[in-house]
């Protein structure tokens, strides 16, 4: 390869050096300094163009957004701002962009501008930051289960199952919707579709998950999942990436400490291997809590707030304490919240996940033993307790800012109690048959959660909204490119 990547430069003392570097230009003053970038670092090299002794219409084509290949010396800057610079012996034009019509000039859009020219906005310098902090999430997340000897799992993307019971998949079929065909009945005849059946886009791993480690021991999942909730949030997507590790011979205690444990391992990876990136996602949030008034600001930084994240203990409480604390709760007894809690029983909503993760307890929580009819069928039912109320051993970790940012919980092992819930909320156990013979050979007990990866990238780069933390976000009403 002919150039060096910018970074490399950047840090580099060997002036008087011949070197090559290619890249987009930023901005170009005085039509003698070229800023270019190459997206190897959010800092740009400063090319040092000899005006006088080149073509102007060379000069012209110079503008933001082409593509251009330097050649020159590297020298001392006498500049502020930079260390290192070059000195241009040669200018080359690799791809003009009529300045006219780019849409990224070198000033602040909105995020929502940006959202809208998603094809560009890898340009800026937030989501370069962004997107490589993702990308050290993803891979923190496989050396930490590397580590501990879990086996990567590819469980399908198409299925013809529900794993979470909520009918929230999207359809995948060959019909031609022109001409459906249907029985003598008048309904669907699935026989006739590309599997002989009804199938889906898959809501989760983990029902083949379990399967696989109930024989494997421990796996993992780490692939993108699909949910047709009609939820226009900043914390929810059509399209989302989850991590679903799975335990055999694990309990809610075990789960809960793994989740923990991967939760601060990869958050520290971040920490440690994008120091540049979080420390400019720091500034940039900084900058735009300015206009906010002072009540409204973070207590801490984005990197103060990670370490602490890192340095306390989350706080494990049970469902049943929750509700206490949130009927006892100011919001709760002033009426400002919008769902009030009066009964156990309830389903949370992001209102008091908020309330405890940043009012109350003021750090990462778990919440454990939920009711049972709030949550999925596959979670394993507590003894009712003195008053006979049903829970199942569920987790689900709430961060603050974010939420839900885990769902998880111990597996009903028992094959009877298993389809006497699965009867009860009204899926058909002969369509789950592969599912149940866990119970039937060699039960044990197993547990696992998901961690959705938008919502782990949205706290770790202090983004608001879900959609600037994935390439081309999918949510209703929107897929663009
Ligand atoms: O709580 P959920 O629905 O749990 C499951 O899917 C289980 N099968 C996981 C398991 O035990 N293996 O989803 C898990 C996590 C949530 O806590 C949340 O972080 C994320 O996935 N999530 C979403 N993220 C973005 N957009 C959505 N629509 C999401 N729905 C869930
Ligand atoms: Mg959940």
């Amino acid at each position: 390869m002919e150039h060096t990547r910018i970074k490399e430069l950047l840090k580099s003392e060997e002036f008087g050096k011949h070197v090559i570097v290619k890249g987009w230009v930023k901005t170009f003053r005085n039509n003698q300094f070229i800023a270019i970038n190459d997206g190897s670092s959010l800092n740009n090299i400063q090319a040092v163009v000899d005006f006088e002794n080149t073509d102007e219409a060379l000069l012209k084509r110079v503008t933001t957004g082409a593509a251009v290949r330097v050649e020159g010396t590297l020298v001392e800057s006498l500049g502020k701002g930079q260390r290192v610079e070059i000195k241009v012996e040669e200018l080359t034009i690799l791809g003009d962009s009529d300045p006219e019509k780019f849409p990224l000039q070198p000033k602040k859009h909105s995020l929502e501008f940006l959202r809208e020219i998603a094809h560009l906005r890898f340009r800026t310098g937030t989501f370069n930051a962004v997107f490589k902090v993702r990308n050290a999430l993803a891979f923190a997340v496989h050396q930490f289960f590397n580590e501990r000897d879990f086996v990567y799992m590819h469980t399908p993307i198409i299925t013809g199952s529900d794993a979470e019971g909520a009918g929230e998949m999207f359809k995948v079929t060959t019909f031609d919707f022109d001409s459906i065909p249907r029985n003598e009945q008048g309904q669907i005849d699935y026989k006739e579709d590309f599997f002989g059946k009804a199938t889906n886009l898959t809501v989760s791993g983990q029902l083949e998950g379990e399967l696989a480690a109930m024989a494997l021991g421990n796996i993992y999942t780490f692939g993108p999942t699909f949910r047709a909730e009609n939820s226009n949030t900043t914390r929810h997507l059509a399209e989302f990436w989850m991590i679903e590790p799975e335990m055999a011979f694990y309990e809610l205690e075990d789960n809960m400490d793994l989740a923990e444990d991967l939760l601060k391992y990869v958050i520290k990876y971040a920490l440690d291997h994008c120091a540049e990136e979080i420390d400019f996602l720091k500034s940039r949030l900084l900058e735009e809590e300015k206009s906010k008034p002072q009540n409204e600001r973070a207590e801490l930084n984005l990197v103060d707030k990670l370490n602490f994240v890192l340095a306390n203990n989350f706080e494990r409480v049970t469902y049943t304490d929750a509700i206490e604390i949130l009927k006892r709760s100011k919001p709760n007894q002033k009426k400002q919240f919008k769902y009030l809690i009066d009964e156990w029983g309830a389903d949370l909503q992001s209102e008091h996940e908020r309330y405890l993760v940043e009012k109350h307890f003021k750090k990462p929580v778990i919440l454990i033993d939920y009711p049972r009819e709030i949550k999925s069928f596959y979670m394993k039912q507590n003894e009712p307790d003195a008053q006979g109320r049903h829970t199942v051993r569920a987790m689900d970790i709430l961060f603050p800012g974010i939420g839900e940012m885990v769902g998880g919980s111990q597996r009903e092992e028992n094959l009877d109690k298993l389809l006497a819930r699965m009867e009860e909320v009204g899926i058909p156990a002969e369509e789950m048959d592969w599912f149940l013979d866990t119970r039937r050979f060699g039960t044990a007990p197993h547990a696992g959660f998901g961690l959705g990866f938008e919502r782990l990238v949205l706290f770790v780069t202090g983004m608001t909204n879900i959609r600037d933390v994935i390439p081309f976000p999918r949510t209703p009403n929107n897929a663009e490119f």
